[in-house]
């Protein structure tokens, strides 16, 4: 016994050694390269507790190490150099890290204990993030209304455009008694339009989200309730993975919505990968009811170059696959490098910048004056006889299987 203590102590106190030193060299955990969430006290608060965890884990290693040796004189110390983590680290679950707001206004902090073992933040926020409980999605308390997206799962963020803007100095309030608005409770639509944002760029100095987060904020000074999409964490489209909570966000965010804003970069003369998956995601038809029909779109691009149409045609073209109808002005912003401020991000005076508050102002106007009659609008001769013959309308997949039984039959 006393062999193999003295043999099982030097091997803890090597491997002891060698843990502390790990995790002294080891680098606290940064920002996220993303500035959908910028960097915020939240992280510095993380960044701090990171390290308060490391010698919490160092101590509760030596203790537990000693208490092993003494009671069996052969505890693994190696095995729960792995489990500390797991136990006393923080949880993924980062929801205490998102600054809530809704409406302006802040409006809850979740106070989960740092130390406390939970699920992973997927499975603990799933059901919030879906379609299923209309009325909770569509509550400005929802805890999607943050200014910064959840940095472990980058849910929410929706008032991601508001983050950091200094409402002094903003160019949109200057302009903003220029801009026609339209008092939405006294129209058929008798609440704001409910517009979605997205862009096709994961770049954390993304020209595309800067000119996405333009609109985003003219189309709030307009009174529109107006969310964006965080595209980071969304998977690549792969069937097994939709129950995915960034796709379930994704496509609730269209559901709840009654019109899209899309500007994507122009790649290769075409919109990005990073942009069409998002479309991908969101199903033609989901049984009979096509979550995108009728919704109105408004498509806007960044070129590298100069001008250059490619992008805005090709989300048109996409529109038109989506059965949105599009406003019919449009913004592509050549050189987009020569046109946003380098220290906070926002659009310089220009012809250009004119152009977009135009293409807001007209997107406003059109959604307000279409999302209340887009179900006739969408109403077709075609689709109505199939729901006479089938009870309901019938999926692509459904469609596919059908044709290939009566091919079979036929063969
Ligand atoms: C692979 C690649 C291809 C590009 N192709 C084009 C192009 O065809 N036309 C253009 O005007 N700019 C092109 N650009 C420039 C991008 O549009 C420009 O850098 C844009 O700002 C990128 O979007 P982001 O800032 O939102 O990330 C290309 C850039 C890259 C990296």
């Amino acid at each position: 016994m006393d062999d193999v203590s003295f043999g099982s102590l030097d091997f803890h106190a090597i491997v002891y050694f060698i843990s502390i030193k790990k995790y002294k060299d080891q680098k606290p955990r940064t920002t996220p390269a993303n500035s959908h969430q910028p960097p915020t006290t939240n992280h510095r608060r993380r960044r701090r507790m990171n390290h308060t965890t490391r010698q919490y884990s160092i101590h509760f290693m030596l203790s537990r190490s000693i208490i092993g040796f003494i009671i069996s004189g052969s505890f693994p110390l190696a095995s729960s150099l792995k489990r500390i983590p797991r136990t006393i680290a923080p949880s993924s679950s980062s929801l205490n890290r998102i600054q809530y707001r809704g409406g302006g206004e802040n409006i809850t902090t979740m106070c989960k204990s740092e130390h406390e073992t939970t699920p992973p933040s997927n499975e603990l926020t799933s059901s919030i993030w879906t379609w299923e409980d209309q009325d909770s999605f569509c509550d400005k308390n929802h805890i999607g209304y943050s200014e910064v997206s959840d940095p472990d799962t980058f849910l929410g963020g929706w008032l991601a455009h508001r983050y950091g803007v200094d409402d002094k100095s903003c160019w949109i309030k200057e302009a903003g008694s220029k801009i026609t608005r339209f008092d939405y409770s006294t129209m058929p639509i008798g609440r704001p339009p409910r517009l979605l944002i997205l862009y096709g760029s994961l770049r954390s100095a993304s020209f595309s989200r800067k000119l996405a987060f333009e609109f985003a904020r003219l189309l709030e000074e307009v009174g529109c309730d107006v969310r964006c999409f965080n595209p980071r964490g969304l998977p690549v489209r792969d069937p097994d993975l939709e129950s995915h909570v960034k796709v379930q966000e994704l496509r609730a965010l269209t559901q709840w919505s009654d019109g899209h804003v899309w500007v994507s970069p122009e790649m290769h003369g075409q919109i990005t990968g990073v942009f069409k998956n998002q479309i991908d995601w969101i199903p033609l038809n989901t049984g009979s009811i096509r979550p995108t029909q009728g919704k109105t779109c408004c498509v806007a691009q960044v070129n590298g170059g100069s001008q250059s149409f490619n992008a805005v045609n090709a989300l048109r073209i996409l529109a038109r696959w989506m059965r949105m109808p599009c406003v019919t002005n449009q913004s592509s912003v050549p050189k987009a490098w020569q046109e946003f401020n380098d220290d906070d991000g926002r659009m310089k005076e220009s012809s250009y910048r004119d152009r977009v508050v135009d293409v807001a102002e007209e997107f406003a106007k059109f959604t307000a004056i279409m999302a209340p009659i887009s179900d006739a609008l969408t109403d077709r001769f075609s689709e109505r006889k199939e729901k006479e013959a089938n009870g309901r309308l019938l999926s692509q997949a459904e469609k596919e299987k059908e044709t290939t039984i009566q091919q079979s039959r036929k063969g």
